[in-house]
């Protein structure tokens, strides 16, 4: 672990994953003490800016004491340079070994929040120029890793030349959410649940992501990409691995992700006729995509899908594991939903199914639904709810940023909450035709959907073909409207 003297190089310092998401996550640690001692941040990016207007953009988005902040800037740095050649790196060398003195061990930690296409680059001149051959050297990187199967096994191959698999830490930041790591314990470590999470008992599995805004302002970016490469191949998709694999051996790293990938390697490519994708249009004064100068001209790419997956598996052969990710959609919500299959008929007529769903945002909770008796002198069965929301139960607690997590598991030497390669290999197995569909000639048109909406209006229909059953009208979640 990396206790001390580091120097943490966060390249691409001037752009918006720097400011918005590394910094504050590299902030609260330092205000809580959990930095490594005597640790310096040094921003690096071809933007020329005095150091001022460099600590002006660091602290742009950090919440805390204007004294930590005033302490964090003593620790910050920056150095302008390019991101090709030798030069820039050179530079920054020189800049490190100032800062690290005549310290013994000088242990780097190179963040990499940088465009794709300088990606490679930037690995290699920092191997070639700034590795330090006293101490430690850890190298984070962050999607997107390639387009599809090839592109990112060529990307992968490139960055494996210079940086060793235990030198590398791949984010996928849905890994630090609290409540994707509390996945573990709540399968493994509740004895009910564990025996109920199979082919047996489970319906169907739902994991939903929505977000209420379109991509206005990075339409450009995303018209390249797409929500399935944005958000499924991997958020959801490593949720889903959690979700579904075997009880791991320990909680060691390789343990974990040995389990991943066996589940991963049961579920084969996603077919045809299991998507189904949807595109907004504007609504009111809302813009819808194509509104978007920077979006081509007549896209079709998809800001909406929903497609189905199947693990086969003993444990889950045949259970539907539907994935559903849209932009400006009606609501902020990220979930998992599994749903029981129906209680025994016979003295029942119409009950409803029990439900267990996690909420990983906004406000984490866990509840079951599950019917109780009305209390009073008849015998009628109301849906109820087991219900852990996390802001009543764990009253005082911090629940750290997903980067916060991260980014001190990468200090620690923990690659459990990372992304090891041959999972990004079969994780890119499974969505590249898809994708090459998608990006084909052949392309689907997708389904318009007003912005705001719940998707494109396809949607029931597709999820009650895989055996989803809404719930009763009257039934909601109390917390719904109080979270
Ligand atoms: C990013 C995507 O990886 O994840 C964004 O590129 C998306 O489009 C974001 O908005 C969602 O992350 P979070 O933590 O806000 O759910």
């Amino acid at each position: 672990a990396l206790k001390d003297e580091t120097v943490v190089v966060v390249l691409g310092a001037s752009g918006d994953l720097a400011k918005k998401k590394t910094f504050p996550a590299l902030f609260a640690l330092f205000a809580q003490g959990l930095l490594p001692k005597d640790v310096h941040i040094v921003g690096y990016a071809r933007t020329k800016m005095d150091e001022a207007e460099f600590h002006k953009r660091e602290t742009q988005y950090l919440k805390g004491d204007d004294s930590k902040i005033e302490e964090f800037k003593k620790i910050s740095s920056y150095i302008s340079g390019q991101y090709d050649g030798d030069e820039g790196f050179q530079e920054l060398l020189k800049h490190l070994e100032k800062l690290e003195g005549d310290r013994k061990t000088k242990n780097r930690v190179f963040y990499m929040a940088l465009p794709p296409s300088v990606f490679t680059t930037v690995a290699k001149g920092l191997k070639k120029n700034v590795y330090s051959e006293d101490g430690i050297n850890r190298i984070i990187v962050e999607k997107p890793f390639g387009k599809d199967l090839e592109s990112c096994r060529e990307m992968m191959s490139e960055l494996k030349a210079q940086w060793s698999e235990n030198e590398t830490y791949r984010i996928d930041h849905y890994l630090g959410k609290e409540m994707v790591k509390n996945l573990l314990i709540l399968r493994f470590g509740n004895v009910f649940l564990d025996a109920a999470f199979n082919k047996n008992f489970v319906s169907n599995v739902q994991i939903t992501f929505k977000e209420p805004f379109g991509t206005e302002g990075r339409g450009g970016y995303f018209d390249e990409f797409g929500i399935i490469r944005d958000v499924c191949q991997n958020h959801l998709l490593q949720t889903l691995s959690i979700l579904a694999m075997e009880r791991p051996v320990s909680f060691s790293a390789e343990d974990i992700r040995d389990e991943k990938v066996k589940v991963l390697r049961s579920i084969p490519a996603i077919a045809q006729k299991d998507v189904l994708l949807g595109q907004y249009v504007g609504e009111g004064d809302k813009p819808g995509y194509l509104d978007d100068d920077t979006v081509p001209k007549g896209s079709v790419c998809p800001t909406f899908a929903a497609m189905t997956l199947w693990v086969n598996n003993p444990r889950w052969e045949g259970v539907p594991f539907i994935m559903k990710a849209g932009k400006a959609l009606n609501e902020s919500k990220v979930e998992i939903r599994v749903q029981f299959k129906d209680a025994l008929q016979g003295i029942f007529t119409d009950i409803p199914r029990n439900e267990l769903v996690m909420r990983i945002q906004p406000s984490e909770a866990v509840y079951l639904k599950m019917n109780a008796k009305l209390p009073g002198f008849a015998t009628r069965a109301v849906p109820t709810e087991l219900d852990l929301t996390y802001k009543k139960r764990f009253v005082d607690t911090n629940i750290p940023q997903a980067y916060e997590a991260l980014i001190l598991d990468a200090f620690k030497g923990d690659h459990s909450n990372f992304v090891r390669d041959d999972e990004l290999d079969v994780a890119w197995k499974i969505f590249t035709p898809i994708l090459h569909w998608i990006d084909g000639k052949d392309a689907p048109k997708p389904e318009p959907y007003p912005y705001g909406s719940r998707g494109p209006k396809q949607i029931d229909e597709f999820t009650s073909k895989y055996g989803y059953k809404r719930s009763p009208q009257e039934y909601s979640w109390p917390q719904t409207s109080a979270s």
